[in-house]
């Protein structure tokens, strides 16, 4: 089986498949939540680079993100008889989209989801939809290139619709590809991905955090209103950082459903780098101060971080208010509150804090 990433069932790593995982998950909790608001007419969901939602992991048939989706938003749908969910998928592959149009045909969807497919280069088709017809519609745009290649003018409408957008940052072609670049276009991708000029991005490359600041700090700049950015980190089984996942959120319901839905995949952590814990190694008690002395990994976050976190933002504050805790949590781009409050309590008892019922207490 071919494994290019031109061939119409390419091989999904394992990190692509968390991929999938992650933005379908994160598409099912939000489709139940925006489905389940009033106002909403209903969703829709595009992916302007959506594959043929069939991929390989060298023995069986992975579905990919497109499949996913389309079988969560027809079962979710046909709860809410009075809304609808569209799902647009565009490829630049012929081959591609047809094999997506196949598969999802015959999975013989309810009536009240429309899908529609085309076979457009990216730009053109973001730009061709027509946002003002669905103003009563929560929309999602997915933007997974291979490369670092991202057309801000293209993305720029949809950051500021009633919506969000995933955005992946394939940091690793950066770091790699940028002082290797030779060809103009290949420069020219570069500079309007990162909006710099060659240069400087040569100079950033080498550092992936500065990479991935720049990109957030072109969201803010192109977003007319304030938007919340959670990004979590992929990697390869030997720990080289491969992209970031970027959601980009008005609402603060995405983003602390962005952070669940990542940390419930990675097992209670912000990604699935292998930090060589070893589960068996005999703990010792080694106090407080210990714990509190401990360096987290920035790539890779643990619940004892965020507990650690807590202790020192508020230790100077006899008592605080778990509501405020949460509340702190939920506005943080990487911790969460949700989904993990039992965990996080647990965590904080081992440094000495008291739990009650609606306040905690630094003795
Ligand atoms: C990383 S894959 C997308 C994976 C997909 N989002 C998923 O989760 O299954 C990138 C896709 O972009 C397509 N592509 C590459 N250049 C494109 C362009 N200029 N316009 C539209 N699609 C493009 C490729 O054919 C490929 O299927």
């Amino acid at each position: 089986m071919a494994t290019s990433t031109n061939a119409i069932i390419s091989r999904a790593a394992p990190h692509t498949i968390k991929k999938f995982e992650l933005i379908s998950n994160y598409v099912d909790g939000w489709a139940r939540k925006i489905l389940g608001y009033g106002k909403s007419q209903g969703i829709i969901y595009i992916d302007c680079m959506s594959n043929s939602g069939v991929y390989t992991d060298n023995e069986n048939i992975v579905e990919g993100t497109a499949i996913r989706v389309a079988k969560e938003l027809n079962e979710i749908i046909s709860n809410y008889p009075d809304k609808k969910a569209i799902a647009i998928f565009n490829d630049l592959s012929k081959e591609k989209i047809n094999l997506l149009e196949r598969e999802i045909n015959k999975l013989k969807l309810n009536s009240n989801i429309e899908i529609y497919y085309y076979c457009e280069d990216r730009s053109c088709f973001l730009h061709g939809l027509a946002l003002n017809n669905w103003e009563d519609f929560n929309i999602l745009l997915v933007y997974d290139p291979y490369k670092a290649e991202i057309d801000w003018n293209a993305i720029t409408p949809f950051l500021n619709t009633w919506g969000e957008v995933i955005i992946n940052h394939m940091v690793f072609d950066t770091n790699r590809g940028a002082s290797q670049a030779k060809r103009s276009e290949v420069i020219n991708r570069y500079e309007e991905t990162y909006q710099k000029d060659i240069s400087s991005i040569i100079d950033f490359g080498r550092d992936k955090d500065q990479l991935e600041k720049i990109i957030e700090s072109l969201i803010n700049r192109r977003s007319e209103k304030h938007h919340h950015i959670a990004s979590f980190p992929f990697f390869t089984r030997t720990n080289g950082l491969l992209y970031n996942l970027i959601l980009c959120t008005t609402n603060i319901e995405g983003l602390k459903l962005y952070k669940k839905t990542a940390w419930k995949l990675f097992g209670g952590k912000s990604s699935l780098k292998n930090t060589h814990d070893n589960p068996n190694q005999l703990s010792f008690d080694f106090g407080t101060d210990f714990e509190l002395d401990k360096t987290p990994d920035t790539e890779c976050y643990t619940i004892s971080d965020i507990a650690r976190y807590i202790f020192k933002k508020y230790n100077n504050q006899k008592n605080v208010l778990l509501e405020d805790v949460y509340k702190d949590l939920d506005e943080h781009p990487i911790f969460p509150s949700d989904g993990f409050k039992t965990e996080i309590k647990k965590e904080l008892r081992k440094l000495g804090v008291k739990i009650m019922k609606d306040s905690i207490s630094f003795s």
